[in-house]
């Protein structure tokens, strides 16, 4: 079922937006490092490949959250996995893969800049604009994609399908 999936970016084009995006960040944060928060798990593939493309030092924390039960997105943050260390006075970065409806990413963003941070900045591999319903202010966008169901690069459908190496989607 999710072999051959119609292409919506390919492996080229993925690697070639984040080597873009690095650089604004590297441009953005010179003489600076930054704390990278991955958000598990679907941002693990594009956090790797946008680190090593960046030339800025960092320092690598992750976080599982979610504001989903089931399939639609309630108000609550789930908090699964939190930080390791403190972030007071860090810049940090976080760094998921899809935005949606932007619920998940708002409150995940009130809960880190509660702990006081000396900046905060997101940074998506993905971003379903259409379907927004809280506004978040991203700092770093690789792609607008349409409101499509995407598998691949990190995007799983119950679990599956995170490490299709490109971003495929589900067509309905
Ligand atoms: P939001 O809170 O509505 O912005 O939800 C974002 C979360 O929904 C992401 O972290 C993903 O886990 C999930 N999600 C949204 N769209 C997709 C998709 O097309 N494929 C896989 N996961 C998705
Ligand atoms: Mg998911």
């Amino acid at each position: 079922m999710l072999e051959n999936l119609p292409v919506l970016l390919s492996e080229e084009e993925v690697q070639k937006r984040i080597a873009e995006v690095a650089a604004e960040i590297d441009k953005d944060f010179v003489g600076e490092d930054i704390v990278v928060i991955s958000i598990l798990k679907g941002a693990i593939f594009f956090t790797v490949d946008l680190v090593k493309k960046m030339k800025t030092p960092i320092e690598l924390e992750v976080m599982q959250v979610s504001s989903y039960v089931g399939t639609e997105t309630t108000g609550n943050l789930l908090v699964k996995k939190d930080l390791d260390r403190d972030i007071a006075g860090r810049n940090v970065l976080i760094v998921e893969d899809i935005i949606d409806t932007g619920t998940t990413l708002s409150y995940l963003k009130e809960y880190l800049l509660s702990k006081n941070p000396k900046s905060l900045k997101i940074a998506v591999l993905a971003d379903k604009a259409e379907r927004r319903k809280v506004d978040v202010k991203l700092d770093y966008t690789c792609f607008v994609i349409p409101d499509k169901f995407v598998v691949g690069y990190g995007f799983d459908v119950d679990e599956k399908g995170r490490n299709i190496p490109y971003v495929g989607y589900i067509e309905d």
